[in-house]
């Protein structure tokens, strides 16, 4: 049998070592960040917290980005799981959460608790922390900051393309509030940026 309050503690062992030394925008704190929003909102949409707080610890675990391209979530946290004797239909629970909050993936959430981990991690892609982990996703992956002859491979692109519409995307209302604010200043940001630069926006 698992305790709950110490697979939390456990997790958070395990996520520091894997994660803690990430300079691609997905460290430790961006994780710790997920967890602190993630159960924020499943307090406010009463969501199951425990399930909540497992899955966000775990969402980044075997993301294709730090594994040469290659999804490995399911097979890593059902791995860790199960070491860590949690039962067989909570591990399938979590593998289905986490499975179902990538951005990328572009999959429709089907349970409010996957719901709610999106929506955190959504929210921590955008605001002054979502520009600061843009600029350092983007320079992890050689991209350029912004170029108005080739726009389209820059990090400011990335803004368009994806950060501009998260506040659209939010499922929960209490991630739509926390997004409002989060959102305007990315609009600032662009704006003094192209203006900056000389360009209209
Ligand atoms: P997820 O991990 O939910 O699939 P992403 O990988 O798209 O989401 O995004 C994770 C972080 O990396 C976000 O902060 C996002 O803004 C940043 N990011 C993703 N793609 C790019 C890109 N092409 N340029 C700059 N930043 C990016
Ligand atoms: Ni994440």
């Amino acid at each position: 049998m698992y305790d709950s309050v110490d697979l939390i503690k456990q997790t958070k062992v395990y996520i520091h070592n894997q994660f803690s030394s990430d300079t691609t925008g997905h460290d430790f704190y961006h994780i710790q960040r997920v967890v602190d929003l993630a159960k924020q909102i499943a307090q406010e949409e009463k969501a199951d917290l425990f399930l909540v707080e497992l899955a966000a610890w775990l969402h980044d675990v075997g993301d294709y980005k730090l594994h040469e391209g290659k999804d490995r979530s399911a097979e890593l946290i059902q791995k860790y799981l199960s070491e860590s004797n949690l039962d067989e239909n909570l591990t399938n629970k979590i593998v289905q959460i986490v499975s179902e909050v990538s951005f990328s993936k572009g999959k429709t959430p089907s349970s409010q608790e996957a719901r709610i981990v999106q929506d955190a991690d959504r929210l921590d892609a955008i605001g002054a922390i979502g520009i600061a982990r843009a600029f350092t996703y983007g320079g992890s992956q050689q991209r350029q900051i912004w170029d108005p002859e080739n726009s389209s491979e820059t990090t400011i692109q990335h803004f368009h393309d994806k950060l501009l519409k998260l506040r659209e995307r939010m499922s929960t209302q209490t991630a739509k509030k926390i997004a409002q604010q989060r959102h305007q200043f990315l609009e600032e940001f662009l704006e003094n940026f192209h203006k900056e630069w000389g360009e209209h926006f």
